[in-house]
């Protein structure tokens, strides 16, 4: 594709932007689509994040995945944030109407979207989500959503994990019905109780992470999925022990393939995306 004065500008705002894959597979969607646009990195300090979204006005950038570490802090620039976002509290999609800019999560759409390649009906399930930072928000209103039956929420930190549940309680009055908070130190005890593990957290990124809970607990009834891109070692376990397991890539495409329907009005074909970033 060449580029002309009419091409479209959408990009990425990070800190850091280097690895991210979206450059990849959403200039793969367009060229695809024969869409005249280009999705570009655009590293941004986070003090300069203000400034950052001014720009998609000044230079009428039609829109913007956004990630670690702004996802929260651009809210407050935005002209109008989606129903999702108000539960969420984070934005990862911006998209500019002539300035006007309006900020969507898709992370949670992405998660569940994910899921169903491996566990089609998530009604009813019982569920342990490990973290209850900005990731745990996304995946647990997608669980909500799909009308998970019951939530373990284990964190380091229990008193994130209960105000977690009492922002929640705000939106969904069952909430406290459906999510118990737990500690790390609790998950071995109600491992056999869930049918889906979750692992919101950074742990597994590094080699030598320490487990989370007895990963030899995990069996063939489990399925587990790991919100990093790299098979970590709970994954390895979940595979040694046949266990349904997933990573972070069908999560990753899934949220850029509906913020690419946010900003055209297209669906984006799944597999382009997956092929262009050899998942
Ligand atoms: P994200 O947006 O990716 O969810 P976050 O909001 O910073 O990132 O949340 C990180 C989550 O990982 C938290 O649940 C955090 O636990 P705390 O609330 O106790 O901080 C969890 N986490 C990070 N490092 C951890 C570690 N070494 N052990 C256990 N949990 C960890």
């Amino acid at each position: 594709m060449t580029l002309d004065g009419n091409t479209l500008v959408y990009g990425l705002f990070g800190y850091p932007v280097k690895h991210s894959k979206s450059p990849t597979f959403q200039t793969a969607v367009f060229q695809h689509l024969g869409i005249n646009a280009v999705y570009v990195p655009f590293q941004v300090k986070p003090e300069d994040i203000e400034k950052a979204v001014e720009s998609l006005r000044v230079l009428d950038i039609k829109g913007v995945n956004v990630t670690i570490p702004h996802k929260e802090n651009v809210i407050p620039y935005l002209n109008e944030i989606s129903e999702e976002v108000k539960v969420i509290k984070a934005v990862n999609t911006i998209k500019n109407i002539d300035g006007y800019l309006i900020g969507y999560n898709t992370d949670w759409y992405g998660f569940i979207e994910g899921l169903k390649e491996i566990m089609p009906d998530i009604a009813g399930k019982r569920v342990l989500v490990i973290g209850a930072g900005g990731s745990s928000r996304a995946i647990i209103y997608g669980l909500l959503n799909q009308g998970v039956g019951k939530i373990y929420l284990a964190n380091r930190t229990i008193k994130r994990a209960e105000n977690l549940i009492e922002d929640f309680s705000n939106f969904y009055r069952i909430v406290k019905m459906i999510i118990k908070p737990i500690s790390l130190d609790e998950i071995n005890r109600i491992l056999n109780e869930v049918e889906l593990i979750v692992n919101t957290t950074s742990v597994g990124l590094n080699e030598d992470d320490p487990e989370i809970f007895d990963y030899n607990l995990i069996n063939s009834s489990h399925t587990v999925v790991d919100i990093i891109y790299e098979e970590t070692k709970l994954l390895q376990k979940a595979k040694e022990k046949n266990a349904n397991y997933q990573n972070g890539y069908p999560m990753l495409i899934y949220q850029g393939a509906k913020s690419f329907e946010i900003w055209t009005g297209k669906p984006a074909p799944i597999e382009v995306m997956k092929r262009a970033i050899g998942v």
